[in-house]
């Protein structure tokens, strides 16, 4: 059957013809309170969506969309109409959360009870005006929160600026996204948000759409312009960053076919990067990490006894899905540490290689261009990173956040279950997956800084740092945290140690989604 079209007229001069998507939802939105010029807003946007949106009441409505309205006013506006024919039911009366949560996901959202006029729900509502401290690292942030939608718009937009080089207006928006991940109950109104830190005028704005409209204008012009779509596609590569991604824009290239004609121009790194970008783009789940944790744990384990993998970064955050699998290294006693690298990654290159099935080689990964080779063993590419010679207190602790850990940033090949067909042979899909692993190796001394440093969010980090060095007068990186008056080396030997020291309550992993 062809979808039906149908025409709203609600007294505009520009109602639109389009395409019924949803044949069972037919959506009246009643004006008492809308205003006309609202509502013909509303209509236009739904059914450039595909919703069907009726200008009279009538049977054939099955939600009935209403603004600032209680219960009771909606509940009498419906006895006021015509009383619907034997047999059939009256339409639900939603709230205009309904509408709008339903535009942003572009279809028709489940009803639920706080969408209903009908009863009376006891809102849990934010208490106003609300006191939040102004640092990240001050406050609890979970993974989960109240107010995605509204985050990750803000955070469209703080990727963006990143994108054009705008440091100052990426941070806004990631401080104004982190406010609203803080808060303990979803924001339904603007007025909710006078008094909280760092959201300007900008991001208010943004909030106002998103609550009135469900969707804001500029966040979908961002998403949809080509310049933000291949930013987004070359800072996908590994070793692509934002100034390469730039360049490469500016010169033209757009798509990955683009990027491959330049092959020749890329580092080693880029060149991997490339030629695993569909597994490398497709999130890591948590069950891999923990497979990668024990195989790179038994190769730790044998290099040098006693010393430990630890599991950082967003997994340790709680995350279910990451882009990589961050893994601290270290040992008990100071020193053994040097040198332990490249011992790890030779056993984990020989104890794969062994437990290869026979004939793996032969499935290579979709798009393997570069190398015609198959790959050898679990490390498929690895870049070794040293750690600088000299002084390794002095090294980085002077504020500046990347550090100079011994390290490799590497890319594994994981093996996945075969997946069994209906008559019980195994399908042609690939026996592994590459996945973006780093290993860290950090002295013993250094660990808790190591950790909290590895264990992010990125936002929290950066927040966490901030605070030390414009509150306490105190330097702080992955290796250490510094004193520059005294010229001393705070010692910690936990994480706990370091929150303590700055005078800030201790954040479990789990609260730092910052
Ligand atoms: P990631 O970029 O891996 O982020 O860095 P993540 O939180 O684990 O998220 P996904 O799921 O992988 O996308 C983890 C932490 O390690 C720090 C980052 O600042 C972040 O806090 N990090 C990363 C460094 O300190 N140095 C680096 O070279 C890379
Ligand atoms: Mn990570």
């Amino acid at each position: 059957m062809l979808p039906r079209r149908r025409q709203a007229r609600v007294g505009t001069p520009c109602a639109v013809s389009s395409v019924v998507r949803f044949p069972g939802v037919a959506i009246y939105l009643a004006e008492p309170r809308m205003g006309r010029s609202r509502r013909a807003f509303l209509t236009r946007l739904a059914l450039s969506k595909g919703f069907c949106v009726l200008d009279a009441y009538s049977s054939e409505v099955t939600h009935v969309v209403m603004e600032q309205t209680s219960a009771e006013e909606a509940v009498r506006w419906q006895d006021s109409r015509p009383a619907p024919p034997p047999g059939c039911t009256r339409p639900a009366l939603l709230d205009i959360s309904w509408f709008t949560e339903s535009m942003a996901a572009g279809q028709p959202v489940p009803v639920e009870r706080r969408h209903c006029l009908q009863v009376a729900v006891p809102r849990e509502v934010l208490p106003n005006p609300i006191w939040m401290p102004l640092y990240a690292c001050q406050r609890p942030t979970p993974l989960t929160h109240h107010n995605t939608r509204l985050s990750e718009a803000l955070e469209v937009l703080a990727e963006a600026a990143g994108f054009d080089g705008s440091e100052g207006r990426l941070l806004s928006f990631c401080r104004a996204a982190s406010t609203l991940k803080a808060l303990p109950c979803p924001v339904t109104a603007l007025s909710q948000l006078q008094g909280l830190p760092h959201l300007g005028e900008h991001s208010c704005r943004v909030v106002q759409e998103l609550l009135e409209h469900g969707v804001c204008e500029e966040v979908e012009r961002v998403q949809r312009s080509e310049r933000y779509q291949s930013m987004k596609l070359f800072t996908r590569i590994f070793g692509v960053g934002v100034r390469t991604a730039d360049q490469w824009y500016r010169e033209g290239l757009r798509t990955l076919d683009d990027v491959w004609t330049q092959v020749q121009r890329l580092t080693q790194q880029q060149k991997a990067g490339l030629q695993h970008y569909q597994d490398l783009s497709a999130p890591v789940q948590r069950p891999d990490a923990e497979a990668l944790r024990q195989v790179v744990a038994e190769a730790v384990g044998r290099a040098l006894p006693r010393a430990t993998v630890t599991l950082a970064g967003g997994f340790r955050r709680g995350k279910l899905q990451g882009h990589d699998v961050d893994f601290l290294i270290t040992h008990p006693e100071e020193g053994q540490e040097a040198g332990l690298l490249p011992r790890v990654m030779g056993y984990l290159e020989q104890q794969v290689r062994a437990s290869c099935p026979p004939g793996w080689a032969l499935l290579l990964p979709p798009g393997q261009r570069v190398t015609p080779a198959p790959p050898q063993g679990l490390v498929l590419y690895q870049q070794h990173q040293r750690r600088p010679s000299g002084d390794p207190v002095h090294q980085a602790p002077k504020g500046r956040s990347m550090d100079t850990f011994e390290r490799s940033f590497c890319i594994f090949r994981l093996p996945r279950p075969p997946r069994a067909t209906e008559e019980g042979t195994p399908s042609p899909h690939p026996s592994w997956k590459a996945v973006r692993v780093d290993l860290v190796v950090t002295p013993i001394s250094q660990f808790p800084f190591a950790l909290l440093g590895w264990t992010g969010s990125k936002h929290f980090e950066r927040e966490l740092r901030r605070f030390s060095r414009k509150e306490r007068g105190l330097w702080l990186n992955s290796h250490g945290l510094f004193d520059p008056e005294q010229e001393t080396f705070f010692q910690a030997a936990a994480e706990e140690d370091v929150f303590k020291h700055l005078g800030l309550a201790y954040l479990p992993p789990e609260q730092r989604n910052a």
